[in-house]
C-alpha cells in the first residue's frame, strides 16, 4: 500500500514571474483551484490519506489553503456561497497534512531527500503539482498505485514528446515489458539536442521505493549545483529495477505559461462549466 505523497513545492516558480514573487507557484489557480489541491485531490483518489509537502521561504498560504478560515466560514455560513467550499472542505477531511522546509533550492532529487523525516521507511508517491494531469477514469497516479502492488520497485511515469523538446525533460530508454510499461536500462536528464536516448519523457509523477533516500545521499550536485532525482534512478535501475509507465490521461506543463493556459481552457471547458455548483 502507498499511504503517503510527497509535493515537492520549494521551487521559485521564476518562468511566472513577477506572479510568483510573493505567492507560490503551487498557488496558481487553474481556473478557480489552486494547482496543489489538483494534485491532492489526485493522490486522495489513489487512496493516499498522507501529504507530505517540502516548502520553502514565502510559501505559508500553501498550509493556510489546507486548513479551516473560521472568519471567512462565519461570513458565509447559510448563504449559497457556502457550496464553493464544499470541495476543499472535503479534501481537508480526507487527508493529513506535513510539512517539511528545504532550506536551500538544491534540485528536485535534494527536496526529496528532504522529505525523508516525513516519509520514514516506506514505498512513497511524488507529485510535482505543476505537472497537472488528468483522466476522470482513473487518476494517474491511481493507474500508477495499481502497477507498484504488481511490479513492487520504484515508477516514473512517462510521456511521448516531440524530438525538438527532449533537451526539458529527464528522456529514458528501456526494453517495453508490456503494452506501455518500460524496464529502464538508461536515463539522461536534460539531454543535448540530438543525444536523447528516446522520446519518452519523464513526468511529475513517480512511486519510490525508500532506499531512494540513501542513493539520494550519495548522488553527487550536477554542474548547476542540484541534486537531481534522474541521477538517483538511474543507479537504482542499475541495481535492481526501475519502471517507466506511458500512462493514460493528459498531461498540462503549468510550470509553462504555455502549458498553464492551455490547462485553464481545458478545464474551463471540461469541469468548471460542468459542474453543478457554477452552472
Ligand atoms: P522546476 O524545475 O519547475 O523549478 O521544479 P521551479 O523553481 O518550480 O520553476 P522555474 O523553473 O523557476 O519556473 C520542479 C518541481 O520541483 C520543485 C519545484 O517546486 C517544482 O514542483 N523543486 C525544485 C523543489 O521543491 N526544490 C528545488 O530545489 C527544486
Amino acid at each position: 500500500m502507498i499511504k503517503k505523497c510527497l509535493f515537492p513545492a520549494a521551487g521559485y516558480g521564476t518562468r511566472f514571474l513577477p506572479a510568483t514573487k510573493s505567492m507560490p507557484k503551487e498557488m496558481m489557480p487553474i481556473v478557480n483551484k489552486p494547482l496543489i489541491e489538483y494534485g491532492v485531490d489526485e493522490a486522495i483518489q489513489s487512496g493516499i490519506a498522507g501529504m507530505c509537502i517540502v516548502t520553502g521561504r514565502g510559501k505559508h498560504s500553501l498550509m493556510d489553503h489546507f486548513d479551516k478560515n473560521y472568519e471567512l466560514e462565519h461570513q458565509i455560513l447559510g448563504t449559497k456561497k457556502e457550496t464553493l467550499l464544499e470541495d476543499i472542505r472535503a479534501t481537508i477531511d480526507a487527508a493529513s497534512f506535513t510539512y517539511i522546509r528545504q532550506k536551500e533550492m538544491r534540485g528536485l532529487g535534494h527536496a526529496i531527500l528532504t522529505g525523508h523525516d516525513l516519509i520514514g521507511d516506506e514505498a512513497f508517491a511524488v507529485v510535482l503539482a505543476d505537472d497537472l494531469c488528468i483522466n476522470p477514469n482513473q487518476s494517474v497516479l491511481a493507474q500508477m498505485v495499481a502497477l507498484y502492488k504488481q511490479f513492487r520497485c520504484s515508477i516514473v511515469a512517462v510521456e511521448e514528446v516531440p524530438e525538438n523538446e527532449t533537451h526539458r525533460y529527464g528522456i529514458i530508454s528501456g526494453q517495453e515489458i508490456k503494452d506501455d510499461l518500460y524496464r529502464i536500462d538508461n536515463m539522461v536528464e536534460k539531454p543535448e539536442s540530438g543525444t536523447a536516448p528516446s522520446n519518452l519523457a519523464i513526468i511529475g509523477r513517480y512511486i519510490l521505493t525508500p532506499d531512494i533516500f540513501d542513493i539520494l545521499k550519495n548522488t553527487g550536485p550536477d554542474k548547476n549545483g542540484e541534486i537531481q532525482i534522474t541521477d538517483a534512478l538511474l543507479t537504482q535501475a542499475q541495481d535492481g529495477c526501475v519502471l517507466a509507465y506511458k500512462f493514460k490521461g493528459k498531461r498540462f506543463d503549468c510550470g509553462s505559461v504555455k502549458g498553464f493556459i492551455e490547462a485553464t481552457n481545458y478545464c474551463y471547458e471540461n469541469i468548471y462549466l460542468q459542474s453543478d455548483t457554477h452552472s
